[in-house]
């Protein structure tokens, strides 16, 4: 991995093993941004403690893609979030790319990749704010199954491999590096307005009947849209409801097994 072409934008740090990237990421980070500047990039083989969303553990054995990237925009810490759908539009894109054609991908919210209706990579953006009001880094986290996926998630996972797809690592993360330029330079230009409008485009479910698992209830609507900061609005009997964060699911995608 460390042959890998990128844009000058990045600094790669290519390590074999690490307890998980966003960790280095961040280690890496309070040490200024002379040593760490923007676009520092921290790829793993293998993550010995590797973390997903809400707390749970990322199986990371050797053969995925774990990486992070230190970023350093001069945004309220409020709008970081908007940093996980550029993300989500360059893995979809990267994918894209490197894919074979007759396969569906799809953006799923908040910040996750479906290939096949199958989760096949999950990020997990974290940031630490300073007294400015302005984050002092935001820490992108990225997992790709390309080799093995975990069979004992909520949602179904599968990996690259698993849909016959031979793209490697390096490929993608090339791939990805100079998508994520691209919807950069977007949302720098005209900001979250196209990064919104093409998520849409890519996204799993907008229209249809799903299901939110939030930390003490589960909600059931339709996927009505996402606002101009990425808040999910999910119409209910009760109403419309903004939601920032939630683990959401299909319906028409679950077996009986999945919905009990
Ligand atoms: C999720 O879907 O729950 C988010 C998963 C994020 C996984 C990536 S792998 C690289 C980085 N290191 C971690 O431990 N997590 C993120």
């Amino acid at each position: 991995m460390s042959q890998l072409n990128l844009p000058s934008a990045y600094h790669l740090v290519s390590l074999d093993t690490v307890d998980n990237t966003n960790a280095e990421a961040r280690r890496r980070a309070v040490e200024g941004e002379e040593t760490t500047p923007d676009g520092t990039l921290i790829v793993a083989k293998e993550q010995t403690e590797g973390r997903g969303r809400r707390g749970r553990t990322w199986h990371s054995p050797p053969g995925n893609l774990y990486f992070s990237l230190v970023l350093r925009p001069e945004i309220p810490t409020a709008r970081a979030a908007e940093f996980s759908f550029i993300a989500s539009l360059a893995m979809h894109d990267a994918l894209g790319t490197v894919g074979d054609p007759g396969h569906q991908v799809h953006c799923k919210w908040p910040n996750d990749i479906l290939l096949n209706d199958h989760k096949v990579a999950g990020l997990l953006l974290e940031t630490e704010t300073m007294q400015s009001g302005l984050p002092d880094w935001i820490i992108l986290g990225i997992g790709l199954n390309v080799a093995v996926f975990p069979g004992d998630t909520e949602f179904p996972a599968t990996s690259l491999r698993t849909e016959g797809w031979a793209a490697t690592e390096g490929d993608i993360l090339e791939s990805f590096c100079r998508h994520f330029l691209k919807w950069t330079n977007a949302w720098l230009e005209d900001g979250f307005a196209p990064i919104r409008k093409n998520w849409l485009w890519r996204c799993y479910g907008k229209g249809e009947e799903i299901e939110v698992r939030l930390e003490n209830e589960t909600l059931n609507g339709i996927f009505e849209d996402i606002d101009e900061g990425g808040v999910l609005l999910l119409k209910t009997g009760d109403g419309m409801r903004h939601i920032s964060a939630g683990d959401v699911f299909f319906p028409s995608l679950m077996t009986e097994e999945d919905a009990s």
